[in-house]
């Protein structure tokens, strides 16, 4: 049976997706790869017509094909009909829970659906390398891509407090300095830097609560306390940790820890623009797909068992990968076969930057 992966959205996170998908969807495996567009613009033209010479199929809502018609664009599914035939939908929208309630849950021809970061609910939360083992073969159908602080803070714990068959984390406070808007935004730009209210009682903001539901699937009950501050940049977000052991560390262990997961990429450099221009002259789409960026000068261990430091989140490329790893997975759950057709991604995998 061919395997069709159909995205719905081609925004930030949509668009470096179905590019994953179109050019390397052959190494993994993939047979067609279909998108919806919502909006037709002609603004967006060169992007859809890109990425629709490079093999993707253009579906949209049947009000709209006469208006994507006259853009020059080959329209070649109606919205429903794209969801039909495929084999897994990958939802890049902000409406993943209404478009859940409106179609898929009600359309039982696809293995699974992913939504992305913004759809709490929608299905099992998942980082790649965190939790796997809570993806059940023949029973999780719906799958929500947890975002990329997220997937940040879950990776650092499980790197560095995962003792084989336990953790030794006592408690994880964690300051996420996030970028005022992404470079394709073209508003919500803040001249200064902007506190975040504490609104979640129990976690401060939804970072640590979103963490704390990921580890949940695990079984694991983790004391999680999170920030957050918008700050007047453009460049990727950057978080500040501390992180409590219940037994003694070293910044030795930690570095060791650190370099031994290949998804996790370290640092000597303490500028975020350093960072962010390395994704853009070696990564796809201008991302690297580590789940975090450690930036080694700033780790320090106080007391032998409080851990500081700070480290950065490549943009959205962590969400990247855990959705073609769970799309992957969907279609063939096969753990050795799901790491085998993910390889064609490794190279933007960096584990020194
Ligand atoms: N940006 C990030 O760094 C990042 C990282 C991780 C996760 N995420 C998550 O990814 C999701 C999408 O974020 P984004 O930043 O990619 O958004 P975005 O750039 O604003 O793009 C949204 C896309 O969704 C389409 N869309 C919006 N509402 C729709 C609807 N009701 N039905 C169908 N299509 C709709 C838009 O289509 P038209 O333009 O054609 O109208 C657009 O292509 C969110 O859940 C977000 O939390 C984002």
């Amino acid at each position: 049976m061919a395997a069709i992966i159909h995205i719905l959205g081609t925004g930030t996170i949509g668009e470096p997706l179905l590019g994953l998908f179109v050019d390397l969807g052959d190494r993994m495996g993939i047979d067609e790869v279909t998108f919806h567009k919502r909006t037709p613009l002609r603004s967006d033209r060169p992007r859809i017509r890109h990425l629709m010479e490079r093999g993707a199929k253009l579906a949209v809502d049947a009000e709209r094909r006469n208006d994507f018609e006259a853009l020059g664009h080959e329209v070649s599914y109606e919205a429903r009909e794209a969801i039909e035939r495929a084999t897994v939908v990958i939802d890049c929208t902000p409406a993943g829970n209404e478009n859940k309630e409106l179609y898929y849950q009600d359309i039982s021809a696809p293995k699974g659906y992913l939504a992305q970061g913004s759809e709490l609910g929608f299905g099992t939360p998942y980082a790649r390398g965190v939790n796997d083992e809570a993806l059940i073969p023949g029973e999780t159908r719906f799958i929500q891509i947890v975002s990329c602080n997220t997937h940040n803070i879950t990776t650092l714990i499980k790197t560095l407090c995962h003792d084989s068959d336990s953790y030794c984390l006592e408690q994880g406070n964690f300051v996420c300095m996030r970028r005022a808007n992404d470079v394709t935004q073209t508003s919500g730009f803040i001249p200064a830097p902007s506190l975040g209210a504490h609104g979640d009682a129990e976690f401060g903001t939804h970072h640590a609560r979103d963490a704390h539901r990921v580890f949940e699937t695990l079984g694991q009950n983790f004391d999680l306390f999170s920030s957050a501050v918008k700050l007047n940049t453009q460049y990727m977000h950057t978080i500040w940790f501390r992180m409590a052991f219940n037994r003694d560390t070293s910044v030795e262990e930690v570095v060791e820890r650190l370099r031994a997961n290949p998804r996790v990429a370290v640092t000597e450099k303490q500028q975020t623009n350093l960072v962010f221009s390395f994704g853009r002259d070696h990564g796809y789409y201008g991302r690297i797909l580590s789940q975090t960026v450690v930036s080694l000068p700033t780790l320090t261990v106080q007391r032998k068992r409080e851990l500081y430091g700070f480290c950065f989140t490549p943009q959205d490329g962590n969400s990247l990968l855990s959705s073609v790893a769970a799309a992957l997975w969907l279609i063939d759950p096969d753990p050795s076969s799901v790491s085998t057709r993910l390889k064609p991604l490794s190279k933007w995998l960096y584990q020194e930057v």
